[in-house]
């Protein structure tokens, strides 16, 4: 054997081995649903398990948003993309479970007691020996999860999902294209009924402080007065739409009101469940009677609520879904962190979470659909 034959594969030998040694090991990431659920969560889920696997990783699925990370012994279970060849990336909900309950740094005890448990949630990534965590909530749960990156030193990519599609610095929240549409078809439906027995009928959505959804339905739907929380209204102008129609011969009006839109003297309109929870409701009922009284018109009122977030995802929900989930494992093979991906121009980006949550996303009052509205002769209510 020739000595420069010995020498080359000996250094070939030795480069091998050096870079098998360098390479990084396989990572493991965690994927968690955080807040109230909507479509397209599975369609995510399903997109960041498939993009892990593909580079080699270990995804593991963290039940009940952080409150599975409270329980010992913790409530996880291993993710592969076998898991997702039927149905449930068609599938509304989360196969993880979620919780919008629940504030780790202040956690309600059940004496009545309020108690910071973020370190054991922080000590439960670490159990689970997770390179990064995505995600996937609304801005409140994404404000939660980075005060927990940040303290536990943990990797983090949300992705931003919520029928209220109020996150700032993105266009489109996972869930809100669905709901929408849901709202949209109970226009449909709420149409011909109306028009059968001379009616006015009120549907009042979802949105919590944002009226994008009331918006959008009602534009989509044909509605002739919109109500949401952004802009305050006259009841006397709500009545002139009213009286206008039918004195024009229409036998029917459509009037979507946004949940957290308030009454005349401008208080919200909630209502206090058993637990002690209150949230929104009461506001369709409320304009309902108020329209029958002030236009002598028969009123009647549909509270569409948690309809609008258990359905199928749209396609457009379940492609910026999938478009999201990829995205967020590829920030986290970049080595990023504190990142949110987002939907912008028709395409998927990633800003810094810390902007998102401070540009809370309402209803922008010179906006194109305000404009679509207006110029259709909607009644917005000012
Ligand atoms: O944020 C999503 C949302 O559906 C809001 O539109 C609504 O006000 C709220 O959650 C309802 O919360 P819950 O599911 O706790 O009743």
């Amino acid at each position: 054997m020739q000595p420069f034959g010995l020498l080359a594969r000996l250094a070939a030998f030795n480069s091998y081995h050096r870079g098998h040694l360098a390479m990084p090991r396989p990572k493991r990431i965690g994927i968690l649903t955080s807040g109230g659920d909507c479509a397209g969560l599975n369609a995510a889920i399903r997109a960041a398990v498939c993009r892990a696997a593909e580079l080699g990783w270990t995804a593991i699925g963290i039940k009940e948003g952080t409150a599975g990370l409270l329980t010992r012994p913790l409530q996880y279970e291993v993710l592969t993309p076998d898991m997702f060849s039927g149905d449930v990336m068609r599938r509304g909900g989360t196969i993880l479970g979620t919780t919008n309950k629940g504030n780790p740094f202040a956690f309600p005890m059940s004496d009545g007691s309020v108690r910071d448990r973020s370190s054991e949630i922080t000590s439960g990534f670490n159990e689970l020996d997770l390179d990064a965590v995505i995600g996937i909530g609304g801005d409140g749960s994404a404000a939660i999860l980075r005060r927990l990156a940040q303290q536990g030193g943990i990797s983090l990519v949300t992705v931003p999902k919520t029928i209220d599609n109020d996150v700032g610095m993105t266009e489109m929240a996972i869930g809100f294209d669905t709901a929408v549409a849901v709202a949209t078809e109970a226009l449909d439906r709420l149409q011909p009924t109306a028009a059968s027995h001379h009616r006015v009928m009120v549907l009042e959505v979802m949105g919590r402080d944002a009226g994008h959804i009331a918006l959008s339905a009602g534009i989509a739907g044909g509605a002739d007065v919109i109500l949401i929380p952004e802009i305050p209204y006259s009841l006397p102008k709500v009545a002139e739409k009213i009286n206008q129609v039918r004195a024009g011969g229409r036998n029917f009006c459509l009037v979507v009101v946004s949940e957290a839109v308030k009454d005349v003297e401008g208080e919200a309109l909630e209502h206090e469940f058993a637990d002690g929870q209150r949230r929104f409701g009461g506001v369709g009922a409320y304009i309902s009677d108020l329209i029958a009284e002030n236009t002598g018109a028969e009123a009647r009122v549909t509270v569409l609520g948690h309809v609008q977030r258990g359905s199928m995802p749209s396609w457009r929900d379940r492609m910026v879904a999938a478009a999201f989930g990829v995205h967020a494992v590829d920030l986290i093979a970049e080595g990023k962190s504190d990142r949110m991906v987002a939907w912008w121009n028709r395409q998927v980006i990633d800003v810094a979470i810390e902007e998102a949550i401070a540009d809370y996303h309402s209803v922008e009052l010179d906006g194109p659909l305000v404009k679509t509205a207006r110029g259709l002769g909607i009644c917005l209510g000012d």
